[in-house]
């Protein structure tokens, strides 16, 4: 059976994303930071749900102790936005290195930990939930400082380790999921989860390693840097 990874997996795009892959018979293991949210009303033998906080080395270590053999998907979703900082005085530094920490160089942190476990015969895949506030070329408003920076330095993570990565048969999506109806994204937002993430689905079922790194929004549409 195929094997999954989703870390902050007991709410919003997370939860959901869980949800489907245990519908199409995937074996998940699914982080939860603190609270077990919406990973405690799932009940299905496939689903592992184990505490995983992506800045914090040893609970990573722990969680990967506990998967049972090799890993065929890694979607890293966990996130956190910025402090919508009115103007660029207002930017708190420590905050800021916060959200770099987590959306950036958490991702990162995880596909190390994984590395051994992600190199059996078959192709890999490591999704990175990135945003279309992480593309310089889309940046006409400003403003979201952090946030913004943390998911363009994702990009250039994820980008800079494919050509490392391709030689290991692992191959990288980074998807924009749309404005998505969550904590984060607000009520107001025009996309549903479930919207996004079937998009999201679809395209990683068809994704093959000669695409590794492409920068996608959930319903196909590619976007530039
Ligand atoms: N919603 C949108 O419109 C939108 C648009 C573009 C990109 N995204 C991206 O989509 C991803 C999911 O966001 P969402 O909309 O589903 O937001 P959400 O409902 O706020 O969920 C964020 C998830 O990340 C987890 N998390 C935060 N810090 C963590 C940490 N240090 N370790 C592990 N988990 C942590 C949260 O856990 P806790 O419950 O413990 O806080 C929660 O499960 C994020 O990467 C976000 O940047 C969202």
């Amino acid at each position: 059976m195929r094997v999954a990874v989703i870390t902050g997996a007991n709410r919003g795009i997370g939860n959901h994303w869980t949800n489907r892959l245990l519908e199409n018979g995937w074996i998940v293991y699914a982080g939860y930071r603190e609270d077990m949210g919406g990973l405690g009303v799932i009940e299905h033998d496939n689903l592992i749900a184990l505490q995983l906080d992506v800045t914090n080395t040893d609970s990573i270590e722990k969680f990967v102790e506990n998967i049972n053999g090799n890993v065929n998907l890694l979607i890293n979703n966990a996130g956190v936005p910025d402090g919508r900082w009115r103007n660029l005085t207002e930017i708190d530094d420590e905050w800021a290195l916060d959200v770099l920490n987590i959306n950036s160089l958490g991702p990162v942190r995880m596909v190390k930990a994984l590395y051994p476990k992600m190199l059996d015969d078959g192709l890999t895949k490591i999704v990175m939930i990135s945003s279309l506030m992480g593309s310089i070329d889309d940046c006409h408003m400003g403003k979201s400082y952090a946030y913004r920076a943390s998911k363009t330095a994702l990009n250039m993570f994820t980008v800079a380790m494919k050509k490392e990565c391709i030689e290991d048969n692992i191959s990288f999506l980074i998807f924009h999921p749309g404005w998505v109806k969550t904590r984060m994204g607000g009520d107001r937002a025009p996309v549903d989860i479930e919207e996004s993430v079937e998009g999201m689905m679809k395209i990683l079922e068809n994704h093959t390693i000669e695409d590794s790194g492409v920068f996608i929004q959930y319903d196909g549409q590619k976007i530039k840097w």
